[in-house]
C-alpha cells in the first residue's frame, strides 16, 4: 500500500455513500483495482469505514459551504486534497489551490481537466501544485502558495493528511497557514486522539498498513490531543466533533453505537485571529 493509494480508497468510500458525502462526483475515481482493496479493509479493520470517511467529507463541504456563502467566494487551499472533489462541489466564486505529491496532482489534474471538456466537471478556477511536504522548507511551500491566492477570505483544508506526518512537517504546515491566512480565515483540520491507540480497531489499521506498506514513503502514526488545537498560536478554536457525535447527526439509521469500537476521527475548525 503506497500513501496515495488512501487517496483512492476514501474517494472511492465517498462514491459508496453518496447521499452522505454529498460528493456526486467522486465515482469518477473508482477504478477496479480500488474496489479489490476495500472489502478486505473493510473486514479486516472496520466495517463502518466507508460511512465514517463520507460523514467526515459531509462535515467540511457544510461547514466550506456557509463559510464561502457568508463572504461571496474566496479560496480553498487544500493540502493533500487527494481525490476530493470540492471545488466542483463548491460554487463557482470558490478558487481552489490544490496541493499534493507530485503524481497525485499530474494525476488529477489531466483527469479533471479531461472531464470539464467532456461536460462531466463544471468549469472551476483551480489551481494545481506539487509539493512534498516533508521535503519543502517552510519558505519555499510560503513562496510557492502566497503569489497563488488571488481571492480572499481563505479556509485551508487538512484533511485525512496529519495521521502520515511528523511533528517537525505538522509544525510547519501551522507555520504557513499562520503566514498565508488573514484574521477571519478559517482551517479545516483532521486528527485522531492519542487515547485511540489503545483501542483494537486502530490496532488493526497499523497492523494493515505495517504489512501492506510496500514503500519507503516515510510514514508515521501520528495522532494530536485537543490540547494541540487550544494551544496552536494565532488560531482560536472555533468547533470540534468527532465522527460518532457525526453519525448521530447525519446517519442515525448506520448504528455505530460504541466510540471505541470505530477508527473515531476527530475534526477541528479554527479561525485565525
Ligand atoms: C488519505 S489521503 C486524503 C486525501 C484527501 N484530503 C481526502 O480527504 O480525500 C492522504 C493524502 O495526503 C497526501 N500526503 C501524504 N503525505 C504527504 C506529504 N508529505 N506531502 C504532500 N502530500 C502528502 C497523500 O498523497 C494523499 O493524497
Amino acid at each position: 500500500m503506497q500513501i496515495h493509494e488512501t487517496a483512492f480508497i476514501v474517494s472511492t468510500y465517498r462514491s459508496y455513500h453518496q447521499e452522505l458525502s454529498k460528493d456526486i462526483y467522486a465515482r469518477l475515481w473508482n477504478n477496479p483495482n480500488t474496489d479489490l482493496l476495500i472489502p478486505s479493509i473493510l473486514e479486516s479493520i472496520s466495517k463502518d469505514e466507508a460511512i465514517l470517511h463520507s460523514l467526515r467529507n459531509r462535515f467540511f463541504y457544510e461547514q466550506m459551504y456557509a463559510f464561502f456563502s457568508k463572504n461571496n467566494g474566496g479560496t480553498l487551499i487544500n493540502f493533500g486534497a487527494g481525490f476530493s472533489m470540492y471545488p466542483f462541489l463548491l460554487n463557482n466564486t470558490v478558487d481552489t489551490i490544490e496541493i499534493d505529491k507530485k503524481d497525485i496532482i499530474a494525476y488529477k489534474k489531466e483527469k479533471t481537466m479531461h472531464w470539464i471538456r467532456e461536460g462531466k466537471l463544471p468549469q472551476r478556477d483551480i489551481q494545481y501544485t506539487a509539493i512534498d511536504f516533508n521535503n519543502s522548507s517552510e519558505q519555499d511551500i510560503h513562496t510557492t502558495i502566497q503569489p497563488m491566492i488571488h481571492k480572499t477570505p481563505t479556509f485551508i483544508l487538512l484533511e485525512g493528511v496529519l495521521f502520515f506526518l511528523g511533528p517537525d512537517t505538522t509544525h510547519k504546515l501551522w507555520n504557513i497557514f499562520k503566514e498565508i491566512q488573514s484574521k477571519g480565515d478559517l482551517v479545516g483540520s483532521v486528527s485522531y486522539i492519542p487515547e485511540i491507540e489503545n483501542t483494537d480497531v486502530y490496532k488493526r489499521l497499523l497492523h494493515y498498513f505495517d504489512t501492506h506498506n510496500d514503500t519507503d514513503d516515510p510514514f508515521y502514526h501520528q495522532t494530536l490531543p485537543h490540547s494541540f488545537y487550544e494551544n496552536l498560536d494565532r488560531y482560536q478554536l472555533k468547533k470540534h466533533i468527532d465522527e460518532f457525535d457525526l453519525s448521530k447527526i447525519y446517519a442515525p439509521d448506520a448504528e455505530i453505537r460504541d466510540r471505541t469500537q470505530i477508527l473515531n476521527e476527530h475534526m477541528y475548525i479554527l479561525q485565525k485571529s
